[in-house]
């Protein structure tokens, strides 16, 4: 149902519930604000959205009063400009006239509000206000001098994080946002208030001072420092990256991204390898040419004739082409891949079995959650964030099976065993009856759940639970597998898990080829040359042979599929650090030399297609279904460990390659784990 109001004269049709502000913006009228957002709820304390309203006595503040039929709404008559200018006037009796040095300047709500409706000079004589910093942790810089209290920090905190640690403290001339008893701003979603911020209030310590907004370059990418490929924006000032904001995307990650994703970026630039290295017999690394190191690799490569001695390891960051061409590489080497251990059990012919099939706007129909071996807290932050938003809109049961988990809504914790697991898919855990009785019931498996397996079915679950709970249904697919890394859809998309043959006796090589693989690699596996190809250095460079130097995926223009399947590009913003080259090229040259080295054939599409699993099997794979699956009833399940972790990191700070070289994330990750009472 929608009825009429005019705004400016304007007709226009609205939904009931609008507020004027909303029904303002639907007719292209902008209405200054300071304490209103979309995401968050309405305050109404800043005043600064004053309108005239037909028949309403005073001026109305237009974020919070609804539209009713016929309204008339005048948003630009002079006692409207007025009231704004007296706002604005009351805002800047103490807000303190340093925009020179302040980093919001350039892209302040308050300047620019300012600048329409702020008088050329102050009538102000007394004193300005002062009031005490606030230490935010390393992340977040407070000048609370600046604050003009319109509490988003405040709502943020409570309502989108759970957190409630921001808060208002005093009242009238004496009000103040502190953190309650000096708490740090701990979650891992606390960047996001520094865009929230109209003012330069809370800023960004890593960017104070390092350029204004008008000398950046604006690159859109994603992030990848989990599996959720959060839309980002990288700001660089020449070749150095200064930020990284959030990028709308409603489907992922709407408007917020981890402190990860937000201050890693230091980490690019750290630990890099510029150059190839050579071992000598000494065992000292000597750079070498290009020429020359991959002179030395194809020799060694040649040199292998038999099957599956040559072993492919690849790592967190590796693309869909880089992937497909380590496919190639294998299949013309007769090589081994030596997967990550949890890719091992997965059942790669159809993509349900390895993504999440609800996808993140799904969780808002879910109304009864089973989270499994997973913290969403660390293993994917805007997991989390769904989950509490699902939480707020009411009606919904979570409850998880593993170590005890610190989440920022409601949970049942139903144990942390395999026996308790088994128990909920034979229909026989008190929570059973929750799945039963729900209509769309979620249960979410992380990586801590797989590794503590040693085989595993994922269609068994998927059967089991279908006759016992509404999991799966012609209409719904609530089994969901949550990928940890960046690469692991991809990975398992081009069934880069299936080898041909068995690996060597005793996992002895020849060559272990390891493409960006910084995880330590198991001291069983041996290798009698080992090339360590990445951007980082790490223990597995540091035991290689020859280190072929990479790009970093700020420097190059890829393709990555996320937990949901999506598959979205990053592009380059910066030019690759020293001499190393784009992963992708380097795969292509070794390729393209093999191939002419060993007769072998020539590096064309076509060749390559041969090799690769085709298009249209990749494309069944999304559409096959849990009831097209033969049912696997005499399928053993071995269990290595009865104990199910949470926790597949340690430290949300330091997951990968380039979380541990950032400086950023050692100084969140030494004072707000060492010191927060929400250790994880
Ligand atoms: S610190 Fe910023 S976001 Fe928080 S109340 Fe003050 S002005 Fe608003
Ligand atoms: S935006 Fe309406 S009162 Fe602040």
């Amino acid at each position: 149902m929608t009825f009429s109001v005019y705004i400016d004269n304007h007709k226009i049709d609205v939904s009931p519930n609008t507020s004027i502000l909303q029904a303002c913006e639907i007719a292209g009228v902008v209405i200054p604000r300071f304490c209103y957002h979309e995401r968050l709820s309405v305050a109404g304390n800043c005043r600064m959205c004053l309108v005239e309203v037909d028949k309403m006595p005073k001026l109305q503040a237009s974020c919070a009063v609804p539209v009713s039929p016929n309204m008339f709404i005048r948003t630009n008559t002079p006692s409207v400009k007025k009231a704004r200018e007296g706002v604005l006037e009351f805002l800047l009796i103490n807000h303190p006239l340093d925009c020179p040095i302040c980093d919001q300047g350039g892209e302040c709500d308050l300047q620019d509000q300012s600048l329409i409706y702020g008088g050329d000079r102050s009538r102000f004589k007394e004193f300005k206000r002062a009031t005490e910093d606030k230490n935010c942790g390393p992340l977040i810089k407070t000048i609370m001098t600046r604050c003009i209290h319109c509490t988003r920090c405040v709502r943020f905190a409570n309502e989108v994080v759970g957190v409630p640690e921001f808060g208002t403290s005093g009242r009238g001339n004496f009000i103040e946002i502190s953190t309650y008893i000096e708490k740090l701003f701990t979650s891992e979603l606390s960047g996001n208030v520094i865009d929230l911020c109209p003012v330069g209030a809370l800023t960004s310590k890593p960017y104070a001072f390092l350029s204004r907004p008008w000398e950046l370059k604006s690159t859109e990418s994603i992030d990848l420092f989990d599996s959720i490929h959060s839309n980002i924006r990288i700001d660089a000032r020449g070749y150095d990256t200064v930020r990284i904001l959030p990028r709308l995307n409603e489907s992922i990650n709407e408007e917020w991204i981890s402190d990860k994703a937000r201050f890693a970026f230091d980490g690019f630039l750290t630990q890099r390898l510029a150059s190839p290295l050579l071992k000598d017999q000494e065992g000292n690394f000597k750079p070498v040419s290009w020429s020359k190191a991959i002179s030395v690799f194809l020799e060694k490569m040649t040199s292998v004739t038999q099957a599956n001695k040559i072993a492919f390891s690849v790592g967190d960051f590796c693309d869909l082409e880089s992937l497909a061409n380590v496919y190639c590489l294998r299949s013309t080497t007769n090589g081994f891949i030596l997967n990550n251990f949890c890719e091992n059990y997965l059942d790669t012919d159809s993509s349900t079995s390895y993504k999440f099939n609800t996808s993140l706007l799904g969780i808002s129909k879910t109304d009864v959650c089973v989270l499994v071996g997973i913290n969403p807290k660390t293993d994917g932050v805007l997991l989390n964030y769904h989950l509490r938003k699902r939480f707020l809109s009411g009606n919904f049961k979570l409850a998880y099976i593993g170590s005890h988990l610190n989440l920022t809504f409601p949970s049942v914790h139903l144990g942390n065993s395999f026996q308790t697991f088994f128990s909920l898919l034979e229909g026989k855990n008190h929570f059973c009856k929750s799945l039963k009785q729900s209509k769309n019931p979620t249960i979410i498996i992380g990586k801590s759940f797989l590794k503590q397996m040693s085989s595993y079915n994922f269609n068994i679950f998927a059967n089991i639970l279908k006759l016992n709970t509404n999991i799966v249904s012609s209409s719904w697919n609530g089994l969901n597998f949550f990928n940890l890394k960046s690469s692991d859809f991809s990975f398992c998309d081009l069934t880069l898990n299936r080898n041909r043959g068995l690996p060597p006796a005793s996992f002895s090589f020849d060559i272990l080829y390891n493409i960006e693989n910084s995880n330590n690699i198991s001291n069983s596996i041996k290798s009698k040359f080992t090339i360590f190809q990445g951007h980082h250095g790490c223990l597995n460079a540091q035991n290689a042979d020859l280190i072929l130097p990479s790009t970093s995926f700020m420097e190059k223009t890829s393709i990555y599929g996320n937990c949901e399947g999506r598959y979205q590009t990053s592009q380059s913003c910066t030019l690759p650090l020293g001499n190393a080259k784009n992963t992708l090229d380097i795969l292509l040259i070794i390729i393209n030399a093999y191939l002419r080295f060993s007769n072998k054939g020539s590096l064309d599409v076509n060749y390559l297609k041969t090799l690769l699993p085709s298009y249209e099997f990749l494309l069944n794979k999304v559409s096959v279904s849990y009831f097209n699956l033969p049912f696997f009833s005499n399928t053993i399940i071995f269990v290595n460990n009865s104990y199910i972790s949470s926790s597949f990191f340690d430290n949300f700070y330091k997951t990968d390659v380039i979380s541990k070289a950032s400086l950023n994330m050692s100084k969140s990750s030494k004072l707000l784990l060492d010191r927060s009472p929400f250790k994880i």
